[in-house]
């Protein structure tokens, strides 16, 4: 989850901690107030010759995490590299946490190298985490679970959160070195926070603590308990750092439908208890994990006839001369996407492998909707929780072979398959 807010100064990176290191200190030097102004394509304006450039729908900039290319949103982490992190413990005076039965270190085991190894595998390698962590003890934080409004949290409530965490921390130990992601963990115990955010500004400290105000990170995840329901597990650690590198939310964030209600269980920012939560190939492009090269770009307003295309499923590491992802772009705000998913990689427990089709439109804001599944499938609840992670299309009996997509006039057939490793499609415009 992440709230919509305005955001303030920017950090540089510098020198990298490493897992349970001590923090270094502070430097006022690493402050650097760009205001945060990335490269603005809002208004779809491409002068290049890229023959991607159709499929390469732009953000809007006023459409809340808009899922289109060259992100406007304010200093999002990047998305390729190692991601400088920093984790403390806090405990409330209604919520302490029960220091026989959890410690920060058993919590910080189970929850982040997991998490690692997940982003790992779904970036094909391009990021890692590099958290470091005070685990010596829970900061008590100054008020009660209860105070915080977490059922209603706006983002200038939870900015006083982080900042009340950072003065509980700050009691006993020194800042952390300006870093990308401040992650602020509560104990089990804390029944309060059902669930995680991260803020969509730079966490800073309070002006009037010690030292004055300064800016701690790119971005603040707060967990809250979910991190320990088995269910979603560590996923929410890498749920909450899509959205510090400004990915959205792909369930309905007015919550009147089910987690799965836009995307099925296939992305980890949709509902990550899901057995295939890989990123969409869509947002593996966006982040530059997926090359040009392993996309193929369809523009409908030139298409006379009929498309082939191979797709190698979404979860192989791309390699030259292979596609992992067709775009048809119909709009300069509007795509479906092909990409084939099977069981491997982070998708491992998946259990409806085929061709999955999708729908992207940039001037849906997070949480309403920018990427939707398409589905033809009867409902058959076989594989997790939605009838439809069984969508893609699959030669499998009582599965679809072919979808058409009314709105981007063209319909989608699957046509042969090699074993798991190749799916054979054809775009065809109606
Ligand atoms: C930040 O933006 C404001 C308003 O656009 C501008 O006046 C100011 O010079 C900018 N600061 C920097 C450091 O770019
Ligand atoms: C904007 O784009 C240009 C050209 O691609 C690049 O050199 C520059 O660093 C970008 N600036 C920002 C703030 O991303
Ligand atoms: C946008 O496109 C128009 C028409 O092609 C051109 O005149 C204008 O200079 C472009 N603007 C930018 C910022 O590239
Ligand atoms: C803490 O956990 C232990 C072991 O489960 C239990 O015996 C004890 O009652 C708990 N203490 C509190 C204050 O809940
Ligand atoms: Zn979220």
């Amino acid at each position: 989850m992440m709230l919509p807010w305005a955001a303030a100064a920017l950090a540089v990176l510098s020198a990298c901690p490493s897992a349970y290191a001590m923090p270094p200190l502070y430097q006022p030097g690493d402050l650097d107030n760009n205001n945060g102004t990335a490269n603005g394509t809002a208004d779809g304006n491409s002068t290049s010759t890229d023959p991607m450039a159709a499929c390469k729908l732009p953000a809007h900039i006023n459409v809340w995490l808009s899922s289109g290319f060259a992100p406007n949103f304010f200093d999002c982490v990047p998305s390729q590299g190692t991601v400088q992190g920093f984790m403390f413990f806090v405990d409330f005076p209604d919520a302490r946490a029960n220091t026989t039965e959890v410690s920060p270190k058993g919590i910080y085991d189970s929850i982040v190298p997991a998490a690692n190894d997940w982003i790992k595998t779904s970036s094909y390698g391009q990021v890692s985490l590099d958290i470091a962590a005070d685990t010596s003890k829970f900061h008590r934080m100054p008020a009660a679970t209860s105070s915080y409004g977490w059922e209603s949290m706006t983002s200038e409530m939870h900015a006083q959160y982080v900042q009340d965490a950072l003065d509980a921390y700050l009691e006993d130990q020194a800042l952390p070195k300006a870093i990308d992601v401040l992650y602020v963990m509560a104990p089990p115990s804390a029944s309060g926070f059902p669930n995680s955010l991260t803020t969509a500004f730079n966490p800073k400290t309070r002006p009037k603590s010690a030292g004055g105000e300064v800016m701690v990170a790119r971005r603040a995840v707060t967990m809250g308990i979910d991190v320990y329901d088995p269910s979603h597990g560590y996923r929410v650690l890498d749920h909450e750092t899509g959205h510090t590198m400004c990915l959205a939310d792909y369930y309905p964030t007015d919550r009147t439908n089910s987690l799965g209600y836009f995307v099925a269980g296939f992305s980890v920012m949709g509902d990550s208890t899901q057995p295939g939560p890989d990123h969409f190939a869509w947002d593996k492009w966006r982040m530059g994990w997926l090359p040009d090269m392993a996309v193929e770009c369809v523009a409908v307003s030139d298409m006379m006839m009929t498309t082939r295309h191979i797709l190698t499923p979404l979860e192989q590491t791309p390699e030259s001369g292979k596609t992992q992802a067709v775009v048809i772009a119909v709009s300069d705000t509007k795509a479906l996407v092909a990409e084939a998913r099977t069981r491997n990689g982070v998708d491992d427990q998946f259990c409806g492998p085929g061709v999955l089709l999708y729908t992207v439109d940039t001037q849906l804001s997070s949480g309403n909707g920018p990427i939707r599944v398409l589905n033809n499938t009867p409902d058959v609840y076989t594989c997790g929780g939605y009838p439809a992670n069984r969508a893609p299309l699959s030669f499998e009996e009582g599965r679809s072979r072919s979808l058409t997509a009314e709105e981007f006039s063209v319909t989608v057939s699957l046509t042969d398959q090699v074993g798991m490793d190749q799916f054979i499609i054809e775009v065809k415009r109606i």
